[in-house]
Parts: C-alpha cells; structure tokens; sequence
C-alpha cells in the first residue's frame, strides 16, 4: 500500500544555531539547549523527514568546541543531515572536525542531495570573518552546472543558502547576500524550475518572492528581530522567542512552508475549546 511518504518530500531547515563553547552564554540566552529542544522536537513530530539541513551560522564565534556541540546535540536524531557555513562560521575549522561534510571540487561546503523528483541545492556563501559575503565565480559556475543538470533530470529545485539574496526593506539589507543579481543571472538562465528559495541570517520569517522565485527567510535558534522596516528610527526590537525551523513538503506541484516553533512563549488554549481538532483528516493525495 502506497504511503504519502512515498511521494512528499518533507525537508527540515534549521538556521542561526549560533552555538557556543560548553559553559559560554551570550546576551542571557543560552543556544545549546535551545537547539536541543529543536532536535526533539523534531524527533517527536517529523521523524518521517527526508532530510535536515542546518543552513548556517551553527556557531557563534567558530570555536572548534562549538562545533563539538553542534555534532554532539544533533547526534540524537537519526535522520539524514547537511551541513551549511554561515558568516558566523569559519570553513576550515569546521572541516577539521567534520563528519561527512558536503564538499564540491574546489573544497566549498556546499552540494546536493535528489529526493522524490526534487533536487536540493545547498550554497555555501561563507566568507570567514565576513558579515556581507556572496558567491565567487567558482561558486556559481558550480551552481550553474548544478541547475542545468536537475532541469535535465526534470528535478524540482530548492534552493537553501545562509545570507538572505532578497531585500527585505531592512538593515540586514546592507549585509544581506553580496552581489545578488550574479545568483539571480545564474538561476534565470538556467531555466531550472525553482520552487521555493529558503534563507536564514537575517532572524526573522519571511515570505515572498525574490525576482519572480518563492523565497523566504526563517528565524532560527538564537533572538529574532522585530520588522524594522525602512523609515522607522530608534531602537529595533529583538525577542527571545519564538525559536523555530521551517519544514517544507513538496510533491513537486505543492509546496508548503512551514514555520514550526519549539520555545515558543504563545499560550495554548483549552483543547476542549477544539474537539473537532483531534485526529483529523487529512485531504487525499491524488
Ligand atoms: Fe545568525
Ligand atoms: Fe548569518
């Protein structure tokens, strides 16, 4: 008997992990367990997932214990996993330690992974020590040749990197993904079908679209901002919480994106209020 899980990819995205040495807090908010919360939740609500994959900034500081604890919290999920760099972290001390890591020809943390009918492309748009860095011409070359082989093999394209590529009409715009318009050159000539664009850095969750691609951004495990939009003036706002990862599932017509939160300071109200929420019905898949 066939099983929506047959068809229905169902990819995790954690971002903006932000880990410190064991013992190191910073601005009272501590990251370890906060991301060990995520890997639980994950473990209780999506262990049908295809795939995980943690988009950058696993590190605040690029300590090599860091990543010790990075590798040592998301060891208790089973589930398939992907590593991304993000301008909090430093390439070559990740690499040192790395178990398995994603690696192309010219040692960049980035690749690829085909699951029912999509092709998941992760970039690597880390510079070490750089807060606004972008995608050299061996990057996107590698991607250029990615696209064209998935448009090929008639493969859905998602498409994950750390930096934000779209604005988003605020101050994370002056460090947002360096030269964009070189990335959006690559994707529209390559005529690949891309579904959906999903980023972190810039903490916090939005949609849209970013020339003509579903794009969106996700808050991750470490503060997220208030919508400080252009004109406002003071002081922009950061809260503890929600901490929260995207979960998407395709079946290559739809695409949904979802932000699920696991420290979330929102009340849940009575479930009584709501007995016709319990096991229900899903739509049948065709
Ligand atoms: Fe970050
Ligand atoms: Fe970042």
């Amino acid at each position: 008997m066939s099983s929506y899980t047959d068809d229905l990819l169902k990819l995790i995205v954690m971002s903006d992990i932000h880990l410190l040495p064991k013992g190191e807090v910073k601005r009272g908010l501590d990251t370890a367990p906060r991301f060990k919360l995520a890997i639980e939740n994950v473990n209780e609500l999506h262990a049908d997932a295809d795939l995980v994959v943690f988009a950058g900034d696993i590190t605040d500081k690029a300590d090599a214990d860091a990543y010790a604890v990075f590798d040592e919290i998301r060891a208790a999920s089973d589930l398939p996993q992907r590593v991304m760099m993000g301008n909090h972290d430093d390439r070559n001390v990740y690499l040192q330690h790395a178990r398995d890591p994603m690696l192309d020809q010219n040692q960049f943390v980035q690749g690829y992974e085909d699951i029912k009918g999509h092709r998941i492309i992760m970039l690597d748009s880390s510079e070490p020590g750089v807060l606004r860095s972008g995608l050299c011409a061996k990057r996107l070359a590698w991607t250029a040749e990615c696209l064209t082989e998935a448009k090929a093999q008639d493969l859905k394209i998602i498409l994950l990197l750390h930096h934000n590529p779209s604005a988003l009409q605020m101050p994370v715009d002056t460090y947002r993904l360096a030269e964009p318009e070189k990335l959006l050159k690559v994707l529209h000539e390559s005529q690949a079908d891309i579904i959906q664009i999903l980023a972190g850095h810039c903490h916090i969750t939005t949609a849209g679209s970013w020339g003509g691609y579903p794009c969106a951004t996700i808050s991750g495990n470490q503060h997220r901002v208030e919508p400080y939009l252009r004109g406002r003036t003071g002081q922009q706002n950061c809260f503890e919480a929600p901490a929260q990862y995207a979960v998407i599932m395709s079946d290559r017509i739809n695409c949904a994106v979802h932000f699920q939160s696991y420290v979330d300071q929102s009340t849940i109200m009575d479930p009584k209020l709501f007995p016709y929420k319990i096991d229900q019905k899903f739509e049948v898949m065709d």
